[in-house]
């Protein structure tokens, strides 16, 4: 049996020759497929399967292929290797040097959606390649959303992902008193734990990213203080925090005008994030 391919055809992508069976075809792919898994799970990764799938579903041809195993094989990011990644069903570019989105993070990006008034207006501050930015725009497409990164890199790469950035310290350059929620993943790896990180996300993510200083909380305080100046009254904060910021933080949020803080847990039961509201309006403060 032939096979008569489209011009453009993915099932064509290993490179095998035209001219080939279905079953020599698909028995050849199977065999590439062992050898890449098995390569990969040598190198000790933990979802070798789904990534020799990605892997092998991405590349253009069977040189690609090679070059991208072996990167992966020396600890290199998936979606540096390949480009992009999945975050909340919607395909993101990712350029090598800048943070990979976690999937944790879906969590903040769709309670930030669910708060996201219809025509609103949300600031994503760290974000990195724009992966919270992106998903309230397609949430509500009306709504208004701006970003800012320090990092060049970052900033480019988000614009790529259609996200407004500018490149700026926190809240710098956003205006004041006119957003409805505010979101961010700061860094808040306190410097000292920055060892116990997975050696390859120490090698190769920037530093930048990670690094919150000697209690994490450096960058998350004046997040914060910039939130208080950014956020309308009832507007929301949402971020990242972990380990034990929780009372440090929830300190930190009564004193910048913050109602009492709501926090998340990931599936492993650590403290994940926070959700916290700045200063209702007099009239919907609750009496008391
Ligand atoms: C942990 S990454 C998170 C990126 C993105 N929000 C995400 O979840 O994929 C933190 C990001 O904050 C940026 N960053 C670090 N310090 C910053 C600062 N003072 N102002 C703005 N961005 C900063 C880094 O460049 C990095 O892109």
């Amino acid at each position: 049996m032939r096979w008569h391919r489209p011009a453009i055809d993915r099932s064509n992508r290993d490179g095998l020759a035209s001219g080939v069976t279905v079953e020599e075809q698909s028995a050849g792919r199977e065999a590439v497929r062992s050898a890449v898994l098995e390569r990969l799970t040598r190198a000790g990764c933990v979802a070798a399967e789904e990534e020799a799938g990605e892997l092998m579903a991405s590349a253009p041809d069977r040189g690609t292929l090679e070059r991208w195993v072996s990167r992966r094989e020396q600890g290199e990011p998936l979606a540096w290797i390949t480009g992009q990644i999945d975050f909340l069903g919607r395909t993101l570019h990712v350029a090598a040097g800048v943070y990979v989105p976690r999937y944790q993070t879906e969590e903040l990006a769709a309670r930030a959606g669910r708060l996201l008034p219809k025509g609103g207006r949300a600031a994503d501050l760290c974000t990195g390649v724009g992966a919270v930015a992106a998903y309230l725009s397609s949430v509500d497409p009306g709504a208004t959303v701006v970003a800012t990164d320090l990092d060049r890199r970052a900033a480019t790469c988000a614009r790529s992902n259609g996200v407004a950035v500018v490149v700026a310290d926190l809240d710098c350059g956003l205006g004041s008193r006119s957003f409805d929620v505010v979101t961010a993943v700061a860094p808040y790896v306190p410097t000292g734990a920055m060892r116990l990180l997975a050696p390859d996300v120490v090698r190769y993510e920037p530093r930048l990213a990670l690094d919150g200083g000697p209690d994490g909380l450096d960058i998350l305080r004046r997040l914060v203080t910039g939130a208080s100046r950014l956020l309308r009254p009832g507007g929301w904060l949402l971020t990242e925090i972990g380990g034990e910021q929780g009372t440090a933080i929830g300190t930190h949020l009564a004193a910048s005008g913050f109602e009492r803080p709501s926090f998340w847990h990931d599936d492993d039961g650590d403290l994940r994030g926070l959700v916290a509201r700045w200063r209702p309006s007099e009239r919907s403060r609750p009496t008391p």
